[in-house]
């Protein structure tokens, strides 16, 4: 029986940093095991400008631990009034690494998002032409429509029409939830990637309703059906190289999150990577956890992967049940199984 796994450290391609106090908290959390991330742009107000990407760039950089050597790779958050120009300089500049699409009102903080997305034809042209990728939200916001249906329907209604306008962008569909994203980004070519958080890969809808109503596995897109996760289980664990690990950890004081209406997210920096051991081992492709975690990211992005590494030893993970803030304690993710992998 293997009993160390030594990879290239890891990225996260998709994380919440917040700000301020929490930023702080929870930086620490993330920098221990991975080189680097992108970061999500929904503060409040959002990070819409090149200009606002660099001073937030720098509040991250004056929060790291003594000694770290992470690289934060920022986002711009896509409105309707965003200029291209704007977004074609803080890409030259080395600064932007992706612009993130969020449907008007779909999630934390996405007020600011895009209603028309006639309106933001121009940059994504632009975007299409220097090769800058979308990161996007895939979930509509009609409230027609079931919430565990918002991410296939979005694939037909949305994502479909906008890559079909747009031959060349490149499009990371983020935090995949369901077997439809599965077989879409199957079918597409290297223009298309598809991030996977380490939550879904272990709950189903089950975890979050049955028996109680568990706010700590409550995110967006909501977790779905059992048969969802077997496919992302399958997808993140076959080795292709258009998915990759974005752990989308989304910090909330436990304040926010126990609420009649609690707020979206989990938190998973802390363990994500003694759990996604776990979930490739019990898949039989511990051989492939590299290729999820440190290769395939940085492939799509167009970046180096990392040189250092790092060590997984089979003696048993141990992690704080919750990270403290000044805000308040946020939890962190409980997976509701043993880690047999800890990060040396
Ligand atoms: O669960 C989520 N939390 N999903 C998102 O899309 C946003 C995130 C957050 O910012 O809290
Ligand atoms: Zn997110």
């Amino acid at each position: 029986m293997t009993q160390t796994i030594t990879i290239r450290r890891p990225d996260d391609w998709h994380l919440h940093l917040r700000d301020g106090a929490m930023l702080r908290a929870v930086l620490p959390e993330t920098t221990r095991h991975f080189a680097r991330a992108i970061i999500m742009p929904n503060l409040v107000p959002p990070v819409v400008t090149g200009a606002q990407a660099a001073a937030y760039r720098q509040r991250i950089l004056d929060a790291l631990p003594q000694g770290s050597d992470f690289a934060p790779l920022m986002t711009l958050y896509l409105t309707e009034e965003t200029d291209p120009h704007d977004v074609a300089a803080a890409h030259a500049s080395g600064l932007v690494h992706a612009v993130k699409l969020y449907p008007a009102g779909a999630t934390t903080n996405s007020a600011s998002g895009v209603a028309n997305f006639d309106k933001v034809r121009p940059v994504l042209e632009r975007m299409a032409e220097i090769g800058l990728p979308l990161c996007v939200h895939g979930e509509v916001t009609d409230p027609q429509i079931d919430i565990f249906d918002r991410e296939a329907v979005f694939i037909d209604r949305v994502l479909d029409p906008i890559r079909r306008a747009t031959p060349g962008l490149r499009v990371v569909m983020e935090h995949i939830t369901t077997s439809d994203a599965v077989s879409y980004a199957r079918a597409a070519g290297p223009d298309l990637a598809a991030t996977i958080t380490t939550h879904h890969l272990v709950i189903n809808r089950n975890h979050i309703l049955a028996g109680g109503i568990r706010p700590h596995y409550y995110c967006l897109p909501v977790a779905k059906r059992e048969v969802h996760r077997l496919a992302l289980r399958a997808a993140a664990t076959s080795g292709e190289a258009r998915f990759f690990l974005g752990t989308d950890s989304a910090p909330h004081t436990d304040a926010n999150k126990l609420l009649p209406c609690g707020c979206a997210g989990c938190f998973t920096a802390s363990n994500t990577l003694s759990i996604l051991a776990q979930v490739f081992e019990t898949e039989d492709a511990l051989d492939r956890l590299e290729g999820f975690t440190s290769l395939n990211g940085p492939a799509f992005y167009g970046l180096p992967a990392n040189t250092a590494k790092v060590t997984l030893e089979r003696s048993g993970a141990t992690y704080p049940s919750h990270i403290e803030t000044a805000d308040g304690p946020v939890t962190v993710f409980d997976p509701g199984f043993a880690l047999d992998w800890k990060v040396l």
